[in-house]
């Protein structure tokens, strides 16, 4: 099937590319509220885009109402966030925060989520998370004829849990894809873990 995309409807282009590009990685964002609770949510259109400075994107489309997710007004309007990398084994809480809830309503008071201080970060991360990065807002831009904004944030600290370093050196690091077991994501309601892992050499 050759789908000229020109023709079909957002809803249909959306649901197109959404189970073509994939798996993708899923962005668990924490945002202040107004009123200091922790707003919590997912994000799949996520994507690293340089690491000098070290940035990343999420983009943010709107509530059903057409007012801004919460997350994105948090974002807006206090700066910071703190960005997860779910595992597997986090993978129900981290689909339950995705529920459109009042601003305001904190979805880690309503799934009892436990945080913990982040060092070099004004926000705690979730206390079970194996990576957390600390960014700032680096730009808002809106995209398309559609509701999305794109939120590029400034990574300042990333927390990766101990187990998961193979080794470190002044250049690199080895991280340990299986330990932090992350959760992909396919598309609609279904997700993957990792399968199999090869190494292969980059030609020269
Ligand atoms: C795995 C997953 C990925 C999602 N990815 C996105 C996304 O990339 N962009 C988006 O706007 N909404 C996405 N959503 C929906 C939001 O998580 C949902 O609208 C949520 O209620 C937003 O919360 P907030 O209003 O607290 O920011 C995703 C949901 C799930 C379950």
């Amino acid at each position: 099937m050759n789908i000229d995309l020109s023709t079909q409807t957002p809803a249909l282009v959306y649901s197109t590319m959404a189970q073509t590009i994939m798996p993708r990685p899923i962005a668990w964002v924490l945002s202040e509220n107004e009123g200091g609770s922790y707003n919590l949510a997912p994000f799949s259109y996520f994507a690293p885009i340089c690491s000098d400075p070290p940035l990343v994107m999420i983009s943010v489309s709107k509530k059903p109402d057409g007012s801004l997710k919460d997350t994105r007004a948090n974002i807006i309007d206090r700066d910071n966030f703190v960005l997860h990398i779910p595992s597997w084994e986090q993978l129900e809480p981290m689909n339950s925060s995705a529920a459109t809830l009042d601003a305001g309503v904190s979805e880690v008071d309503e799934l009892g989520i436990e945080l913990t201080e982040f060092p070099g970060s004004p926000l705690p991360r979730i206390k079970e998370s194996r990576v957390a990065m600390a960014c700032s807002l680096f730009e808002v831009k809106e995209i398309g004829n559609g509701p999305y904004a794109m939120i590029i944030g400034r990574i300042h600290h990333i927390y990766i849990l101990d187990e998961a370093i193979v080794e470190q050196t002044a250049e690199s690091i080895r991280i340990s894809p299986s330990t932090l077991n992350p959760v992909g994501r396919l598309g609609g309601p279904q997700y993957t873990e990792l399968g199999r892992i090869v190494t292969l050499a980059r030609p020269k």
